[in-house]
């Protein structure tokens, strides 16, 4: 699956951004920065909302914020179908990803490139998908981090091992050199920024 990261699209015209989802892509990649669990600030509720109107694939949100469990009932309101937060953003990992499902949403759990694979494993069975950080979240078009090949190649061993439907998800710094690598190495869902909007076509990028 294709997951255009909308930190990339044009915001002064963001309704054109969300046709060239809804008609190419599989799902909207949302980036919620709090300018405290990253050193930068993307966007929030009303950007969220706005898409929500509009959208016809599912909304994939990815926070990147202290404290994300304050908002889980919220972005479940707005329509969000997926939501995911920091391993290291909360001391309560497994109460948050249960209350995600609660809700009805799928609950996804994400690693920097410094954190290991293994730091999932006691929170696997509670989890619909995994994002591996390729780049250190907080900033677009960053560079792939190389050795995320390899973690993506632990996780799905792990996945396998342990009876895990939870989907791997790799976010940043995917271009045309890194996404068939990373999609052999066992990757279900690319989250794509720049490729895609920074791309003369985006349509034929995706
Ligand atoms: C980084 C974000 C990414 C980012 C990806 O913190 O989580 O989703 O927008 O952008 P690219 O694809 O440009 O690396
Ligand atoms: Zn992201």
């Amino acid at each position: 699956q294709i997951a255009p990261s909308m930190l990339a699209a044009d915001f002064l015209h963001l309704d054109k951004d969300v046709e060239i989802v809804n008609e190419n892509a599989d799902l909207f990649h949302l980036d919620i920065m709090d300018g405290v669990f990253v050193p930068n600030i993307s966007y929030g509720f009303p950007v969220v909302e706005a898409i929500a109107t509009v959208a016809r694939k599912p909304m994939d949100a990815h926070l990147m914020i202290v404290h994300p469990e304050k908002y889980i009932e919220r972005f479940a309101r707005i329509g969000v179908s997926m939501l995911s937060f920091h391993l290291n953003a909360t001391d309560k990992p497994a109460q948050t990803l249960l209350h995600i499902r609660e809700t009805g949403m799928k609950a996804g759990l994400v690693i920097n490139p410094d954190m290991p694979v293994d730091s999932l494993y006691p929170y696997l069975h509670l989890c619909d998908y995994i994002i591996l950080m390729s780049v250190y979240a907080g900033f677009g078009g960053q560079k792939f981090i190389e050795h995320s090949i390899e973690k993506v190649k632990e996780l799905r061993k792990l996945i396998n091992e342990t009876g895990s439907k939870a989907l791997i998800e790799v976010d940043g710094g995917v271009t045309f050199e890194t996404a068939p690598r990373l999609v052999k190495a066992g990757v279900d869902v690319l989250v794509s920024g720049n490729t895609v909007f920074s791309a003369p076509d985006p349509e034929q990028a995706i």
